[in-house]
């Protein structure tokens, strides 16, 4: 009914594109005269922030798309809403606030002559999918609406409404409360070796309101984790936690949550990550481990002790710097708590209130405390200490008359698509992959008063991993930690390590008997 009404009635601006009365024509929707058709579910528009947050003065991409490849658009209108502000001088006339600025990003897309921040097809074959980029505007403009008008053929298009207009307001934390973008894309060539230091900030000045009554039982649990790539979770945010989350968060347990990695590990996990809880919620607790150019984002939780469900943690971290593709030379995030969505209680000290059904993870909601209003309970933050050099990803021919002269020694050629600056001393080659590999640097020297403090390593515990084919490729660990705890306080300030996790990685057969004991 619609198109029987409006096919071919009125000018189709664009295809008198050169005619000087286009060129008067008003910016965004209004150069097509027929009303806009309500919108359609088949298009939609996105902008990757996290959770509709933007980053002031971040360029951001923004998406114009039909959700089915079939559906297609000949002509499009993105354009930018600011907000508004109230106006103490005259109530009747608010403040416009700033949008930043688009640019389109690919060939299909321009800029609408003489129309600020209005990008238009560049040409009107069927497409399906349009990108821009844009430019949060500075701290202080709030939201942003980025909107979208779609035509799929001459004069029939669809107003901006619903999926074809998306708000976005600023993100009022800092940098470091934000994760890095996620790299689908890494380049890096090398393994590489990251130290995490998780440095609790949680007390009962800093968080008044946020504390448990009982000051001294408040404790992080131990800290557990992987490095692993886009198939593993360890949790996701509004989804429901697994049962091996929900035990760490209301209990502090972390038995079954590692039992779940290890599943994982030779598949979708390249490293359990483990440390002992700090030792009191604002010390801090050490660990490392590696990433490889597949399994380079890493997940972490740690319970909040007692409470109900509450933990600590980060979900698909990336470690593969989007902007360089290669190894970020460290990464910083604030943590926050998290509700498992197990357990109803409201206070720390709340008995056990099954949640049922599991509701997603969540945001905890603590004493009511808004979310930017709260301070970080604790702090992540990842350094790279060492990359494994393959001989693929060296490039032989940056090596200079000068290096020869000191020998060429191989392990002091740069990769060409590493910054020199970047390049840590210790780089070393992997052994050949029928090497077992010796891990080092997990035990940083210690006082000699602390060696003697630990225990011995204990047996390396049965290699770890999926049984297939009658083989487990995995890790095998084992651990070494403080006899006691009077000598783990002692040693604390001089090195703040109190377990220590060593491993190797290991290929063994398996029978049926064996795969029992691994995935018991
Ligand atoms: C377009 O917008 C940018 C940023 O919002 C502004 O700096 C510029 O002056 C505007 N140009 C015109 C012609 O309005
Ligand atoms: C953690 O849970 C496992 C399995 O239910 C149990 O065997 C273990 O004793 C628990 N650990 C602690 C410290 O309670
Ligand atoms: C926590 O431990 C650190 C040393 O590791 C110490 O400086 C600090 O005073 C302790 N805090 C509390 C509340 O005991
Ligand atoms: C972290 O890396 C950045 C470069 O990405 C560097 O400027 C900064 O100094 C580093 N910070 C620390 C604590 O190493």
């Amino acid at each position: 009914m619609f198109s029987n009404q409006l096919f071919g009635i009125g000018l189709f601006c664009l295809s008198l594109l050169k005619s000087s009365r286009c060129d008067e024509e008003a910016c965004g929707p209004s150069r097509w005269r027929t009303p806009a058709l309500p919108p359609d579910n088949r298009f939609l528009i996105t902008v990757n922030t996290l959770g509709d947050k933007y980053i002031p003065n971040q360029q951001h991409e923004v998406l114009l798309q039909s959700r089915n490849k079939g559906d297609t658009f000949i002509a499009f209108t993105i354009s930018l809403l600011g907000d508004k502000e109230e106006n103490p001088r005259n109530q009747r006339r608010p403040k416009s606030l700033l949008p930043g600025q688009l640019y389109p990003a690919g060939e299909d897309i321009v800029v609408q002559k003489n129309c600020n921040n209005t990008l238009i097809e560049a040409d009107i074959r069927p497409k399906s999918a349009v990108k821009a980029l844009w430019v949060a505007p500075a701290k202080g403009n709030k939201c942003v609406t980025i909107y979208a008008v779609v035509a799929v053929m001459v004069d029939v298009w669809y107003s901006h409404e619903g999926p074809l207009s998306r708000k976005v307001c600023e993100n009022e934390r800092k940098a470091e409360d934000m994760q890095p973008h996620e790299n689908n894309n890494c380049q890096a060539c090398e393994e590489a070796r990251y130290q995490m230091l998780f440095m609790g900030m949680w007390s009962p000045n800093t968080h008044p309101l946020m504390f448990p009554e009982s000051v001294h039982l408040a404790r992080f649990s131990d800290v557990v984790g992987a490095s692993h790539n886009q198939n593993f979770n360890l949790f996701k945010y509004n989804s429901e936690a697994t049962p091996g989350l929900k035990m760490l968060a209301e209990q502090g347990n972390t038995t079954t949550l590692e039992m779940e990695i290890q599943e994982d590990l030779g598949q979708n996990v390249r490293t359990l990550i483990r440390a002992t809880g700090p030792h009191n919620t604002s010390s801090t607790t050490v660990s490392s481990f590696r990433v490889s150019p597949e399994k380079h984002v890493v997940s972490i939780a740690t319970a909040l002790l007692p409470s109900p469900d509450w933990f600590l943690g980060v979900s698909n971290l990336e470690l593969c710097d989007v902007r360089t593709n290669q190894w970020a030379p460290n990464v910083t995030l604030n943590l926050y708590p998290l509700d498992a969505g197990t357990d109803s209680g409201l206070n720390f000290e709340s008995s056990n209130e099954e949640t049922l059904p599991h509701h997603p993870i969540s945001s905890a909601n603590i004493a009511n405390v808004p979310q930017d209003k709260m301070k970080p309970f604790a702090r992540l933050r990842f350094t790279l200490i060492r990359t494994y050099t393959k001989p693929k990803c060296l490039d032989v021919t940056t090596t200079t008359e000068g290096e020869k002269g000191d020998g060429g020694d191989i392990n002091e050629v740069v990769p060409s698509s590493v910054d020199r600056e970047d390049v840590p001393r210790w780089r070393e080659t992997t052994p050949k992959s029928d090497e077992v590999e010796t891990e080092e640097s997990t035990e940083p020297s210690l006082p000699p008063q602390c060696q003697s403090a630990l225990s011995a390593w204990t047996a390396w515990q049965p290699c770890a991993g999926r049984c297939a084919g009658g083989r487990i490729s995995g890790m095998a660990f084992r651990y070494r930690e403080f006899r006691n705890r009077k000598s783990e306080k002692e040693c604390f300030d001089l090195v703040p390590i109190t377990y220590y996790t060593d491993y190797k990685e290991c290929v063994e057969d398996c029978s049926e008997t064996t795969t029992e004991l691994v995935e018991e």
